[in-house]
């Protein structure tokens, strides 16, 4: 993938497709639609027609025969509405016509919003296009596989400098996004604890952090008796990886990621059913979105100090696994009873908020496919926010809402904690169907101590079907939520 920006003329320039974007408004579209109907003759009659009004996503292709040959018109709707959102969902529709007329070079005119600099234009437009041009198509070995691969924002000399920033943010945040995608969708039998530490120390070679991965031994030195109870039925063994950026001032708190590594949730002894079982292979997709935000914090030169975590481990039911009744102890000395071995997640997400204490964080954020029932309340749109720290929940509902990674918060009122009150250890791992997720975060709680805030991404993480910039399957939700929030922290 190439994202680049160009102050080619128009009429010169040479791609597979230029894409087109229209403003609705009466007196824009018909200055707009003169303009163009002037260098482009052949467009008259898509003009004349009236059939395209550049109502928001609508598409429409041109056949122009310039020195490229294409063109998509692409609408965004009235002006007053126009947000990021439509501008990476309107180069998203108008990529997608172009890939399915096999382009793979495709320009964008950088159009002008008001309210929004050309800047935010370009960085939105370009996420849009590129991230909807992602496929996990690697063990694909017959079939079609056409995509758009080079991505030129067109913009004029006025808009250049701030569209250039633009399209290099872009290119920072989408390699986050893409690789999350890619961790979050490969099969347990390649992304299996060593191999997802083995990733994390390359990634951070290449983007400028400092990766060490804890094996099995030194996991066990430090007693992180939730991550190994959980790895316990288990052949292939866990491993605990530590990233740190340190874009910051010495001595400077750090924020901390924590990400749920679970490569893949069979349940354990606590079964889950077959069908659809095979999406738990994304059950490490927080862990994903943490290497991700990585990525992209390094390459951005981010001026933070950023430290992400990660708990690692299958899920397996065997004759050495956890069973129901069973006990594990924490590293803070905590002990928790085994209610429903399918609650792995808070087990490994405990050791890990223990561990995180050692860096004295400014806050901590952690990130899960926690809980189905998540998924019932919210859905795939929205993901669940739980926590102490309600600057960092606000940081973070302000960048939900420009980078339409939405968040929602839930309330942890004390009262829910008796559903998790085990008779036998401190807490129990489960608190049955009742208000799921709560109980999830309020067993996640009691590790704690520094400001938090929990994600529960089992929604916005698996995605059951495609949606605008983004196919089925692993989303790469929390790359663009964070890399934001940081940016702006
Ligand atoms: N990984 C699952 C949660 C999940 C469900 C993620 C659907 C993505 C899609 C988690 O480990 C789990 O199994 N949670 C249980 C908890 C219950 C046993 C208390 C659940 O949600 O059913
Ligand atoms: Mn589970
Ligand atoms: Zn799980």
């Amino acid at each position: 993938m190439t994202l680049s920006c160009s102050t080619t003329p128009l009429q010169n320039f040479k791609a597979d497709a230029i894409v087109l974007f229209i403003l609705q408004d009466a007196k824009a579209f018909a200055s707009q639609a003169k303009s163009l109907k002037s260098m482009f003759p052949n467009l008259q009659p898509v003009f004349d027609s009236g059939d395209f009004t550049g109502k928001a996503l609508q598409a429409v292709t041109g056949y122009v025969g310039a020195t490229t040959r294409r063109v998509i018109l692409v609408g965004l709707g009235e002006s007053a509405n126009i947000s990021a959102e439509t501008l990476r969902r309107a180069a998203a529709t108008a990529t997608k016509r172009a890939a399915s007329l096999t382009c793979s070079h495709v320009g964008y005119v950088l159009p002008t919003v008001k309210g929004l600099d050309a800047g935010v234009v370009a960085k939105a437009i370009s996420e849009g296009a590129v991230l909807s041009q992602y496929g996990y198509v690697k063990y694909k070995t017959t079939g079609n596989k056409e995509f758009v691969t080079k991505f030129t924002v067109l913009a004029d000399e006025a808009q250049a400098k701030l569209a250039r920033k633009g399209t290099t943010e872009a290119t920072a945040i989408i390699e986050g996004v893409n690789e999350a995608r890619d961790l979050a969708n490969a099969p347990n039998c390649e992304i299996y604890p060593t191999a997802l530490g083995k990733r994390a120390v390359e990634l951070g070679k290449k983007y400028g952090f400092k990766t060490t991965v804890l094996n099995k031994k030194q996991i066990e030195a430090l007693g992180m008796g939730g991550l190994l109870g959980v790895n316990q039925g288990s052949v292939r063994p866990p491993s605990f990886i530590i990233m740190e950026y340190n874009g910051g001032k010495k001595g400077e708190q750090p924020i901390v990621l924590v990400g749920k590594g679970v490569t893949f949730d069979t349940g354990g002894i606590s079964l889950k059913p077959a069908a659809g079982m095979s999406d738990m292979k994304s059950d490490m997709h927080g862990a994903a979105s943490v290497i991700g935000t990585m990525m992209s914090v390094a390459k951005l030169g981010i001026k933070r100090n950023v430290v992400a975590l990660v708990p690692s481990t299958e899920n397996m039911p065997s004759g050495t696994a956890v069973v129901p009744g069973d006990i594990l102890k924490f590293m803070n000395g905590l002990t928790a009873e085994i209610d429903n071995t399918d609650a792995e997640g808070r087990l490994i997400l405990a050791d890990a908020l223990c561990y995180a204490a050692r860096y004295k964080p400014e806050v901590v954020i952690d990130l899960a496919t926690l809980t189905g029932a998540i998924v019932i309340a919210l859905g795939n749109t929205t993901t669940g926010m739980m926590g102490t720290d309600t600057k960092t929940m606000k940081k973070l509902s302000t960048s939900g809402a420009s980078t339409s990674e939405y968040v929602c918060e839930l309330p942890l009122y004390e009262e829910y904690e008796e559903l998790i009150s085990s008779d036998y250890a401190d807490v129990k791992n489960s608190g049955g169907r009742p208000a799921g997720s709560i109980t999830a975060a309020l067993f996640l709680k009691k590790f704690v101590s520094y400001p938090w805030v929990h994600l529960d991404i089992a929604g916005t993480g698996i995605a059951p079907k495609a949606t605008h910039y983004s196919p089925k399957g692993a989303t790469g939700v929390g790359v663009r939520l964070l890399t934001e929030a940081i940016q702006n922290w």
